[in-house]
C-alpha cells in the first residue's frame, strides 16, 4: 500500500484560517503590523468582526440602502477601481454619469426650456453644500453689480432640516436663519418666512421628506410668497430643496404634489441617491433648473488627469460603481418598477402605522402619507419619555434597530420613535416587529413593577445605593 508521508511545505496548503495564531494571538490595532498575512486569514478576521455590527436588514434607523441585485453587486465589484473624477481616461463613465443627471432633470420635471445640469456627489450632505454654494456666490456677483456689500448673507431654513445644513451655514461663512417648530407643527410655512427673509438672503431651504417625522415643508406656499417679493422689491431668492429622502418617493408615489422645478424659484434640487434612488452608499445628487443657476467661476477645469474635464464638486477621488448602479436601477426598473416599489413600502409603512396603533401605546405625530416612516410618541403623555429610550434599548435584543430621540427645539418636549420602512421590510416583518414592541412594552412595565416592589420592600431595611 502507498503512504503518503507529511512533508512540512504541506502545511502551506493544508492552512486553515482558523488554525493561524492571528486567530488566538489577537489581531493588530493600532501599529501597520511589520508582516502580512494570509489572504484568506486576513478576509475571516475582519469578515467575523463586522458580524458583531447590528443586521442592516432590521436597521429601521437608517434611510439608506441595505440591498441590492446580485447583477448589481456585480457591477459593484467590476468598476470599483474607475475613478469617477478620470473622465478622460473612462469617458464611457462620464457618459452615463451625463445621462443619470439628465434622467433626474426631467424626474424633478425640469421645464422643457431649460438646460438642466448637475453632478453625482458622495451624498446629499455634498450635494446640499455645492447647491447652496452656487447661490451663495450667484447672490454676490449680483450684489456686487448693483453696487451692494456682500459681506452678510444669510441662508433661510426651518429647525427641521438635516445638520449638513447648519454645516454649510459654519463651513461657508454664511448666517443661518432658523425658522423654529411649533409644538404642534413640525415643518416650515410660508407665514413663517417674513421676519427672516431680507436682501440678503442666498436662499430658502424646503425639506421635501424631514428627517423627524417625515412630512414636507410647503414649497409652493414659500414659492409663491417668493414670487411676490420678487415682484415688489427685485428680490429674485432661490429655492433649493432638500429632497434627500423625498426625492424618489414623490416623483413615483404623489407626482401631482408640485415642489420640483415646476415652481419658478426651485433653481436647485438634491436627493440621495443611496435614499430611495435604491442605491449603496454613497451617492448623491445635484441637480440645478438651469446652466445660469451654476456660476461659471465654481467649475473647474482639470487638466492634470488628461484633457480637460469639468469639474464642480467637494470630493475628487471615488469609484464610479454607485453612478453605474443608479444607472443599473433607471434600467432594469424604469418608472414602472420604482412606482410599484414606492407603492409597496408606502403601503407597508402604512401597515405598520396601524398595527402600532392597535397596541394603544402610541400616538403618530403624522400619517405616513409622504415618506415610508412611521414617527410614533407615547399616547400616555403622564409617562416619562425615557420610556421611548429603554423601549429602542430593549428592540435590540430582538434585533431590531430603532432611534428615540427628541424633535429640534421649540419641539423638543417630544420624543419619539421613527421606523424607517425601505423595500426589503415586508409586511410580515412589519407584523413581527408589532409583536416584538409589545414583548417590550410588557418587559418594561414587568420590570417596573418589580422595581417599585423592590423599592418597597428595601425601605426600612436600609437604602440601596
Ligand atoms: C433631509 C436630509 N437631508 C440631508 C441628509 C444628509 O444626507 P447624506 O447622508 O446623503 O449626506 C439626510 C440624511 O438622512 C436627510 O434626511
Amino acid at each position: 500500500m502507498h503512504t503518503v508521508k507529511h512533508r512540512p511545505e504541506d502545511d502551506q496548503n493544508l492552512h486553515f484560517a482558523y488554525a493561524d495564531r492571528h486567530m488566538t494571538g489577537g489581531v493588530p490595532k493600532f501599529d501597520i503590523p511589520d508582516e502580512g498575512m494570509d489572504a484568506r486569514v486576513a478576509y475571516r478576521i475582519i469578515h467575523d468582526e463586522m458580524q458583531l455590527d447590528g443586521n442592516p436588514a432590521l436597521n429601521l434607523a437608517s434611510f439608506v440602502t441595505t440591498w441590492m441585485e446580485p447583477e448589481a453587486r456585480m457591477l459593484l465589484q467590476e468598476t470599483a477601481d474607475k475613478n469617477i473624477v478620470d473622465q478622460d481616461e473612462y469617458p464611457q463613465t462620464e457618459e452615463i454619469h451625463q445621462r443619470v443627471v439628465s434622467m433626474m432633470g426631467r424626474m424633478f420635471n425640469a421645464p422643457k426650456d431649460k438646460d438642466p445640469v448637475g453632478t453625482c456627489t458622495i451624498g446629499s450632505s455634498e450635494a446640499i453644500m455645492l447647491g447652496l454654494l452656487a447661490h451663495k456666490w450667484s447672490w454676490k456677483k449680483k450684489m456686487q453689480a448693483a453696487g451692494k456689500p456682500t459681506d452678510k448673507p444669510n441662508v433661510v431654513f426651518s429647525a427641521d432640516v438635516h445638520t449638513c445644513w447648519e454645516k454649510f451655514a459654519r463651513y461657508f461663512d454664511v448666517e443661518m436663519r432658523v425658522v423654529p417648530l411649533k409644538e404642534d407643527q413640525f415643518y416650515m410655512t410660508a407665514d413663517q418666512l417674513p421676519e427672516y427673509v431680507d436682501e440678503n438672503t442666498c436662499a430658502v431651504g424646503c425639506v421635501v421628506g424631514t428627517t423627524f417625522t417625515g412630512q414636507l415643508d410647503d414649497v409652493k406656499g414659500v414659492n409663491e410668497y417668493l414670487l411676490g417679493l420678487k415682484k415688489d422689491k427685485g428680490w429674485d431668492i432661490p429655492i433649493h430643496v432638500d429632497g434627500a429622502s423625498g426625492g424618489f418617493v414623490a416623483p413615483f408615489f404623489y407626482p401631482e404634489v408640485e415642489w420640483d422645478f415646476r415652481l419658478e424659484q426651485v433653481r436647485s434640487i438634491n436627493t440621495s441617491n443611496h435614499k430611495f434612488g435604491l442605491v449603496f452608499p454613497g451617492c448623491g445628487t445635484v441637480i440645478f433648473r438651469d446652466r445660469s443657476d451654476l456660476p461659471e467661476e465654481l467649475v473647474f477645469n482639470i487638466t492634470y488627469l488628461g484633457g480637460s474635464m469639468p469639474n464642480y464638486s467637494l470630493n475628487f477621488s471615488r469609484a464610479s460603481s454607485m453612478v453605474l448602479l443608479q444607472y443599473y436601477n433607471f434600467l432594469r426598473l424604469g418608472k414602472e418598477g420604482y412606482r410599484k416599489i414606492m407603492t409597496n413600502i408606502m403601503e407597508n409603512a402604512q401597515y405598520l402605522e396601524k398595527k402600532l396603533l392597535e397596541l394603544g401605546h402610541f400616538e403618530l405625530l403624522n400619517e405616513s402619507k409622504y415618506l415610508p416612516t412611521v414617527t410614533v410618541r407615547l399616547k400616555d403623555r403622564k409617562l416619562p419619555k425615557e420610556v421611548v429610550y429603554m423601549l429602542s434599548d430593549l428592540l435590540r435584543q430582538y434585533g431590531w434597530i430603532v432611534p428615540a430621540y427628541p424633535l429640534p427645539p421649540k419641539a423638543d418636549t417630544v420624543h419619539v420613535l421613527r421606523m424607517v420602512v425601505k423595500e426589503n421590510f415586508t409586511r410580515d416583518m412589519a407584523e413581527k416587529f408589532a409583536q416584538d414592541i409589545e414583548l417590550c412594552w410588557k418587559k418594561l412595565k414587568d420590570e417596573a413593577q418589580e422595581f417599585s416592589t423592590m423599592l418597597a420592600n428595601q425601605s426600612g431595611k436600609g437604602k440601596i445605593c
